[in-house]
């Protein structure tokens, strides 16, 4: 999948090939620093605004002065994608670390914060959006804060990687049997008529598209309850779905190699990628024969 030739930066827009990063760089040595993934659908933005203060967020969270003012960065995020000509369904990432400075734990003192983002092509994943996909359980290890979009990554990989290795899309995060939600998007539960997923604190990431799953709950009159469920409240479930930036809604009808519910897409979930689909103005429909 193709990466657009122009990145734009905290100093202006480089071509791909000509980023220079030094090397004692406080993301790349601490992972001192936060991280956006935002969807577009034929060259246009898809939830910018929460994406926009969720990082502003996460950069107050973690004390990194924004190089840009929220104005300049959804002007810069649009010249990012006219500059490249975008006009497919693609995705933009956006980091922003505590700049370049001498390796060294506590934070230096006078060095901005560096600032890289790029548009990548994303078709959607149709098919799998359709048949649904397989996820395995795995103890959730990361940190407190992972309301925070930090580049610290390294248990999410992990999990990912083992997923990944047992022919499973997504890894669903668990504390002590308390679902948190997954490696890179968020867990629901669908029993009875009613979507169970964890609450947005501290300890998961409030995703943009998981505001938009609420917000479709209340449109349809479907309870959206913010209690988290066990792994083993799985085998009980009628459905089970994920969702995020880059997979949408995405039914889950395998864990840990047994069947959720009937093991297809149910019902709650279909409406919700309905409901993505006109949200985010998709004419392109999964549903389409
Ligand atoms: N991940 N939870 C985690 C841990 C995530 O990394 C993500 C997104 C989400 C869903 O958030 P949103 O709906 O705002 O995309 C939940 C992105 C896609 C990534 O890291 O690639």
């Amino acid at each position: 999948m193709s990466i657009y030739d122009y990145l734009l930066t905290h100093e202006d827009f480089v071509h791909k090939d000509e980023l220079k990063y030094p090397f004692e760089e406080r993301g790349l040595q601490f992972g001192d620093g936060i991280y956006e993934v935002i969807r577009v659908y034929k060259g246009k933005y898809y939830l910018i605004t929460e994406h926009v203060e969720r990082l502003f967020r996460s950069a107050e969270a973690i004390k990194i002065e924004m190089p840009f003012s929220k104005e300049e960065v959804y002007q810069r995020l649009g010249e990012l994608l006219e500059k490249n000509s975008v006009q497919s369904d693609a995705k933009v990432y956006l980091q922003i670390t505590r700049g370049s400075a001498p390796r060294d734990h506590a934070f230096p003192t006078g060095t901005k914060a560096n600032l890289y983002a790029y548009a990548q092509d994303l078709p959607r994943k149709t098919e799998l959006m359709r048949s649904g996909v397989k996820a395995v359980t795995k103890p959730d290890v990361r940190w407190d804060w992972c309301y925070i979009k930090s580049l610290n990554l390294l248990p999410n990989v992990m999990a990912k990687q083992e997923a990944s290795e047992a022919g499973c899309f997504e890894a669903i995060l668990h504390k002590d049997g308390e679902v948190t939600e997954c490696s890179s998007s968020n867990a629901y539960l669908v029993r009875n008529g009613k979507v169970y997923t964890h609450p947005a604190k501290k300890n998961i990431l409030h995703g943009c598209v998981r505001m938009r799953v609420e917000q479709f709950c209340k449109d349809e009159g479907i309870p959206f309850i913010e209690e988290s469920f066990q792994v083993e409240d799985i085998q009980y479930a009628d459905e089970l779905f994920l969702s995020s930036s880059t997979a949408e809604v995405m039914p889950i009808i395998e864990v840990d190699g047994m069947k959720v519910g009937s093991g297809e897409p149910g019902e709650v979930t279909r409406k919700m990628q309905e409901k993505y689909e006109a949200d985010a103005g998709i004419e392109a429909s999964i549903f389409a024969k």
